[in-house]
């Protein structure tokens, strides 16, 4: 195994010589999803983007980032975050040796995501306001000051994620559909920029919470709610980015409701053995919802572990079984 850099060096921006900082992310497994496409009518596969190092996709767009943050000589990284961008940074500063700071809306993150965050060192700033005003605010202080942005306006994060689309397309061929959560829109414009360097041309598929969704209204939302934490942005940063990907794909930007994402989150765990966070189920909930629009090929990328919202899933999740220690109340439970 190997890190992408290291596997895809030819086609990001990076030399022989070059600081590697890696956790041997990417290299994800692809698993064909039987239920779901009897359900959809397609042959659906699910991208499982919650198996790199720190349980989401952002791990690679990060090994860029902090790499060429470390061949530029940066000694600090920071970014705004809803939770996964934060873990991973934090991730990959500790390991680079660099200071690592994550502004996080104060109360609105996954527990594990700020429990990985705070183990790994990073300076956990907990702001008293949602998402988008975090991305502003760490714009700013990275304009005062020689530290790294790795948000996804950092093009290396771009660079990075983008590997996604050559491993699907090294793996099964051309595919006809994306189904792709939309948050702070990075991810979609990244597998558009990969799937676009290796000529193919799938429709990118993205899905919005009903709640979160400014590329579906048309315009940015002030106070974005939905229970899918990780997506709860009102306006995304790589908003014509991502506008450009729907129409040149002849894709679409749909909305889910957190029901809808909620119902796609359960079957996935309970009918394919598949466990990611809410947000993740965004891109399934669309394509129960919406259909496979005549593609015969899908691909749905979830994008972030389910562990890293314990308390969601507790929540959505049959309860325990309470037992005396005896084996006839053993029997009882067990069998019920
Ligand atoms: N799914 C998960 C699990 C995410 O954490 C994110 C974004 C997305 C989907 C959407 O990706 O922003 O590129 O459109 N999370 C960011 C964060 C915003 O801070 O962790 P996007």
């Amino acid at each position: 195994m190997s890190g992408l850099i290291e596997r895809y060096r030819d086609r990001l921006p990076f030399g022989p010589g070059d600081p590697v900082v890696s956790l041997e992310e990417g290299s994800t497994p692809l698993v064909a999803a039987e239920r779901l496409s009897e359900r959809v009518g397609a042959e659906v596969w699910l991208k499982i983007e919650g198996a790199n190092p720190t349980g989401s996709f952002k791990d690679r767009g990060m090994t860029c980032a902090v790499s060429a943050a470390v061949r530029e000589g940066a000694e600090a990284v920071i970014c705004a975050s809803t939770g996964n961008t934060a873990a991973s940074a934090a991730a990959y500063a500790a390991r680079a040796g660099l200071t690592g700071a994550v502004i996080v809306p104060d109360g609105k993150i996954a527990t594990g995501k700020l429990a990985q965050a705070l183990m790994h060192g990073a300076r956990v700033v907990a702001l008293a306001g949602n998402f988008d005003q975090a991305l502003t605010l760490v714009r700013e202080l990275t304009q005062r000051h020689p530290i790294a942005l790795v948000n996804s306006v950092n093009a290396f994060r771009l660079e990075g994620q983008k590997t996604a689309a050559f491993e699907i397309v090294e793996e099964v061929g051309e595919i006809d559909a994306l189904c792709i959560p939309v948050g702070n829109a990075g991810n979609i414009t990244a597998y558009w920029k990969g799937f676009t360097e290796v000529g193919v041309k799938p429709r990118m598929l993205g899905l919005q919470a009903v709640g979160a969704a400014p590329l579906v209204d048309g315009a940015p939302v002030a106070n974005p709610e939905t229970v899918a934490s990780a997506i709860r942005i009102g306006n995304p940063a790589r908003w014509e980015e991502a506008i450009d990907a729907m129409r040149a794909s002849h894709g679409s930007i749909r909305a889910v409701s957190d029901d809808e994402i909620l119902d796609a989150y359960r079957f996935l765990a309970s009918h394919e053995g598949v466990f990611c966070e809410p947000a993740s189920a965004s891109g399934v909930a669309g394509l129960l919802k919406y259909g496979a629009d005549g593609a015969e090929r899908v691909v749905c990328v979830l994008t972030g572990h389910g562990l890293k919202d314990p308390q969601t899933a507790l929540s959505q999740a049959g309860s325990v079984v309470p037992c005396p220690a005896d084996i006839e109340a053993v029997e009882r439970a067990v069998l019920g």
